[in-house]
């Protein structure tokens, strides 16, 4: 409607058109290797509250803080022995802690949601990392897509979410990981799961040296994020399908899939969760707009990423 597409290949000139945007507290969306960002300066309260706005996200739910490296990272959050381990094992990569925040820092209060933690991550995606340091700015960052919607995986996902809100949306693919960082919290007295993400539970087990319990559903203020209804399709979503009733489309997973006449995706063929968790998101909104009058959706083994995949499938499937 007048105005140039949104949609850019990120390029060192792009990149560049992009810090100076959030510099002057515009937002802008740019991949990660978990799933696409909109992101603000995470200083610049008007530019935040953009965010908020764009996604139509309750201000209750706090934001996270994507920065170059752990340096940066400690100027903004407290970390302690286990946080430092976690951060040295997994970063750059798609894990975010959530640790006491620094008032000094001057991270805006709506970023954290008014809360005395703050959630820090340091994404490992090449554009990511390069407008974060072309920037010199904390990226507050939530998914790119509205809030309770499916992530978005590629660009394009981002512009039918969110069309030209964002002053550009930097096109770096599609995401790898696919899934959104794994969130662990070291803020009481152990850590906690407080999402199931791109990092296996096990993995951050071994870090530890001590299993991690998933935080509650019903502790607001543990995981705020957690309560609604996420990663929704339109169409309605059947979980732990064996056959594929007439009419519906099939989400698929393994060697031994059911017959369907309609459109269906496999999400792995060979069985390897990580090419699933790669193929989620995008599967998933490609299903809801077949026109399908339901998606039947095949039992993910529940170890590893199936983990995460099947908490996305689950959280999907609640009726709206
Ligand atoms: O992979 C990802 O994490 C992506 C990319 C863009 O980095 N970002 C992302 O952001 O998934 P978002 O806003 O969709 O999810 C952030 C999660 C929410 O569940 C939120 O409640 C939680 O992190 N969170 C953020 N700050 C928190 C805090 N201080 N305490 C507890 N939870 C926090
Ligand atoms: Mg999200």
């Amino acid at each position: 409607m007048g105005r140039a597409m949104p949609v850019l290949p990120a390029t060192d000139e792009t990149i560049a058109r992009a810090a100076a945007a959030l510099a002057a507290g515009q937002i802008v969306a740019f991949p990660t290797e978990t799933v696409y960002g909109l992101g603000a300066n995470a200083r610049d309260s008007s530019a935040v509250a953009k965010v908020f706005a764009a996604k139509e996200r309750p201000r209750f739910n706090p934001l996270i803080v994507h920065v170059p490296d752990i340096a940066t990272a400690e100027t903004l959050a407290v970390l302690g022995t286990e946080a430092r381990a976690l951060a040295s094992a997994f970063w750059p990569g798609p894990l975010t802690i959530v640790a006491p925040k620094r008032p000094e820092s001057g991270i805006s209060d709506l970023v954290t949601a008014g809360l005395d933690t703050i959630a820090v991550r340091v994404p490992g995606h090449p554009v990511a990392q390069s407008l974060l340091q072309t920037s010199g700015l904390p990226i507050a960052a939530p998914s790119a897509n509205r809030s309770g919607r499916i992530s978005p995986t590629e660009a394009a996902h981002v512009e039918a979410e969110l069309g030209d809100i964002p002053a550009l949306i930097l096109d770096g693919g599609p995401c790898a990981r696919g899934l959104e960082s794994t969130v662990v919290s070291v803020a009481g007295t152990r850590p906690v799961l407080l999402r199931l993400g791109a990092v296996p539970r096990k993995e951050i087990e071994a870090v530890l040296g001590r299993p991690i319990a998933l935080a509650e559903e019903d502790a607001p203020v543990a995981s705020p994020g957690q309560l609604e209804r996420h990663y929704a399709p339109q169409t309605p979503l059947r979980l732990d399908a064996a056959t594929v009733e007439p009419g519906e489309a099939l989400l698929a997973f393994g060697p031994d899939a059911p017959e369907c006449e309609g459109p269906a995706i496999n999400l792995s063929a060979t069985g390897d969760l990580a090419e699933a968790a790669t193929k989620l998101f995008a599967a998933l909104r490609t299903l809801d707009e077949s026109g399908a009058r339901g998606i039947a959706a095949m039992p993910v083994p529940d170890e590893g990423l199936g983990e995460a995949i099947n908490d996305r499938l689950r959280r999907a499937a609640k009726a709206g």
